[in-house]
């Protein structure tokens, strides 16, 4: 599929200076003409002031980092406030299409007329509202990742925090976390923050909330809570909102495209070529915002069936207050985009026989803001489709209702009601999901190796597809092992002499098996104690696969030897963790008791090891938490020769208590099903392994036969 094109904040580069343009295209936002006042004189561009804001931070100036920073953000948010009211003034005056043409030459003129006329009106109202060429507004990719990731944000709760003002730094923090919910750092200032500012009860406020998916949210908590009048006053919000940012979406999508399959020199299309092209880009830019909208701050993948489920919860409710028509025009909407739904089919029968004598149930229809809605969206399919075939690129269309092609219940109907008769009114009540392992949960394999004690099964840890084992390695060998990691870490591998990017008052240092073995061929280490490395990894890996009774071959996906420092001087009354709650394979968020199994989440390790080498050190506890990220279920003190070995996703969140005494050191494992991501770096260390055994046999073969050495 060609590259879908999202280029928002970059302007039409357009020329010359404006006509001056007169009168607001529409009721004037309050906000901004506040802003406008506030700050005379032509936009900043955002990119310059994020620039001089992030600079005042590093050089300690955080007046002035706060004061730069939130003017990027505000000059952000006015920018797209001016492209969409511009579409939608030049829109207005210059509609497309145009009178209908006469017939004969000159037929398309028209069009054309007012197609110019259009771009005209950009260009002016854009250069008058900007206060400057529109051109320099345009930013780099990184800014406007940076933006689209809420960076700013974690500077201003910094800068904030120097300046002493913590609710200004618990709003900037939060803000970034909504976005970032994989960041337990922040999680953890916020708390801090909180705490300190004696502010527990303060609301966090997230100051890039977009409006649709509040209402939406608040509409689903009053729904659970049984209160039906709440949530229909929610949900329609909510479905004015989400209309709302559907046009501003669109809008956006209108901004210059980049055609990275053309050399730009040799591009040489022709005039209704070159329209097509751009247009395209446009057209699949637009179609997509159904995704775009449902799709929360950080994430990549959308809320499944996102805009029916408002229809979806709706019939529901207005159902249960006793508004029949109404509901009977909800539950035909959600139809217009799942037909053959048989549990709606079956309300819009009962609620057709609920209606009154006098009303002819054929004469109410589906609701007009879907109807609308789905039409275009239709037409946009074809349109696109047939464009792909014709023009030769390739598309095809994602599904946007559903994800995963079959209906799925505790998403299609609202959960956690409970209506009497519902069964027989054909509502499954299906129960929000609780983690799931799509694969059988098995446990309790043999263990392979002598001398291996078993402690803990998954019941005893409290959760699913955990164990926990001793004697795993020797004291020797955790002896030897140690003197690796020191003897490797001295020499330095990137970590040293860092802090912990976990947490600053630990210190933290790595080294991966091919470092041990390169270390070992460089004399650097005992060769037979970097060996040792390369073979309990193995040992673990054969005991994981074996004790889960995985019946494919389990890969390595990463192997570290861990080791945290408590940094002295700084333990006092610590309250942060070593090693945040977190999931391996998937982003937690506790606020909304989930686990996203997507980038930048390593979503394709399915278990996960920890091989303890030590316990002359104090705290450093490993523990599983609830989702919550807070509620302990189980905690492990960790010492030689133990080993705790898990299922990566969302059903074992965990993490490292702080170490606030000597230096933990751990072997960690994380494994895959799927060859494809199998450890790069292993492959290579096996190849090293094959040389000097190549090269032990050789020496072997020396020594039996003497006379070839003279
Ligand atoms: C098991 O323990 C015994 C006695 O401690 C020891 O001699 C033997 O080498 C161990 N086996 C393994 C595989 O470590
Ligand atoms: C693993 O075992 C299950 C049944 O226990 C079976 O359905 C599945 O096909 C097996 N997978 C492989 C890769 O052998
Ligand atoms: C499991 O939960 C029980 C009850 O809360 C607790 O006593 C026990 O210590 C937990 N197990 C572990 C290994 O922490």
């Amino acid at each position: 599929m060609r590259e879908r094109i999202w280029a928002p904040l970059l302007l039409l580069p357009l020329l010359l200076p404006p006509p001056l343009w007169g009168g607001p295209p529409d009721s004037p936002r309050r906000e901004l003409e506040l802003e406008l006042e506030l700050e005379p004189g032509p936009l900043q561009p955002f990119d310059l002031l994020y620039a001089s804001g992030a600079a005042a931070y590093y050089s300690g100036d955080y007046e002035r980092a706060v004061r730069d920073l939130e003017a990027a953000l505000r000059s952000h948010r006015r920018l797209r406030e001016i492209r969409t009211r511009c579409a939608r003034h030049c829109g207005a005056r210059h509609p497309l299409p145009p009178p209908p043409p006469g017939e004969g030459p000159g037929a398309e003129l028209p069009l054309f007329r007012s197609l110019l006329g259009r771009a005209r009106c950009y260009r002016s109202c854009e250069t008058q509202r900007l206060g400057g060429p529109a051109s320099r507004h345009r930013v780099s990719e990184d800014v406007r990742s940076d933006f689209q990731r809420r960076v700013p944000y974690n500077y201003l709760q910094r800068a904030y925090i120097k300046l002493n003002q913590l609710e200004k730094a618990v709003e900037a923090a939060h803000t970034f976390f909504v976005a970032n919910p994989e960041h337990m750092e922040m999680q953890q200032n916020i708390e801090n923050y909180r705490a300190t500012a004696g502010v527990e009860a303060l609301q966090l406020v997230d100051r890039e909330a977009k409006p649709h998916m509040e209402s939406y949210n608040a509409g689903v908590k009053h729904y659970e809570a049984d209160d039906f009048e709440m949530a229909i006053k929610h949900f329609e919000q909510a479905l004015r909102e989400y209309f709302a940012e559907d046009i501003e979406c669109r809008t956006l999508c209108e901004g210059p495209q980049r055609f990275e399959e053309y050399e730009y020199l040799g591009y040489k299309a022709g005039l209704y070529e070159a329209i097509a092209d751009h247009y395209m880009q446009v057209l699949v830019c637009q179609h997509e915002c159904v995704r775009e909208l449902a799709t929360r701050p950080g994430r990549l993948s959308p809320i499944e069936n996102f805009l029916p489920l408002h229809y979806d919860y709706l019939q529901f409710a207005y159902y249960r207050v006793g508004e029949y028509v109404k509901a009977l025009e909800c539950a035909k909407a959600y139809l217009l985009c799942h037909p053959d739904d048989e549990d709606v089919l079956d309300n819009v029968d009962y609620y057709e026989s609920l209606l009154d004598d006098s009303i002819d149930p054929a004469s109410i229809e589906a609701r007009e803001d879907l109807t609308m809605f789905v039409k275009r969206h239709k037409l946009e399919s074809e349109l696109i489709k047939s464009a792909a075939e014709g023009l030769g690129f390739s598309y095809t269309e994602p599904n946007y209702w559903i994800r995963y092609g079959g209906r799925q219940d505790e998403n299609r109907v609202p959960s956690g009601v409970n209506v009497e008769g519902a069964e027989v009114h054909g509502f499954s009540m299906g129960k929000k999901l609780s983690p799931k392992i799509d694969r059988d949960l098995r446990e309790g394999g043999p263990l392979l190796y002598e001398n291996i004690t078993f402690v803990y099964n998954s019941e005893q840890l409290n959760g699913t597809q955990r164990v926990l084992l001793d004697n795993v390695l020797s004291e020797e060998q955790c002896r030897e092992l140690h003197s690796v990691a020191s003897g490797i870490m001295l020499v330095g591998d990137g970590y040293r002499g860092k802090t912990s990017p976990h947490t600053p008052n630990e210190k933290f240092e790595g080294a991966t098996v091919l470092k041990a073995l390169k270390s070992g061929y460089e004399g650097r280490v005992p060769l037979k104690s970097a060996r040792l490395f390369y073979d309990i990894s193995e040992k673990a890996r054969r005991i994981v696969e074996s004790y889960f009774m995985l019946n494919s071959t389990l890969y390595f996906s990463y192997t570290h030897m861990v080791c945290r420092t408590a940094l002295s001087g700084q333990q006092d009354r610590r309250n942060d963790l070593s090693h945040p709650i977190h999931a391996d394979n998937c982003l937690l968020d506790p606020e909304a008791n989930e686990c996203w199994k997507e980038p930048p989440a390593y979503t394709f390790r399915d278990y996960s090891a920890l091989l303890y080498m030590n316990d002359d050190f104090e705290g450093g506890e490993f523990i599983f938490t609830e989702m919550d990220a807070k509620t302990v279920t189980a905690s492990i003190k960790p010492k030689c020769g133990r080993m705790i070995s898990f299922s990566s996703g969302g059903e074992n969140p965990h993490g490292v208590k702080a170490v606030t005494k000597g230096k933990r050191c751990a072997v960690a494992l994380w494994f895959t099903l799927d060859p494809l991501y199998r450890e790069l770096e292993r492959i290579q260390a096996d190849e090293v392994i094959a040389i000097l055994d190549q090269e032990q046999q050789g020496k072997h073969e020396l020594n039996i036969n003497p006379k070839d050495e003279l």
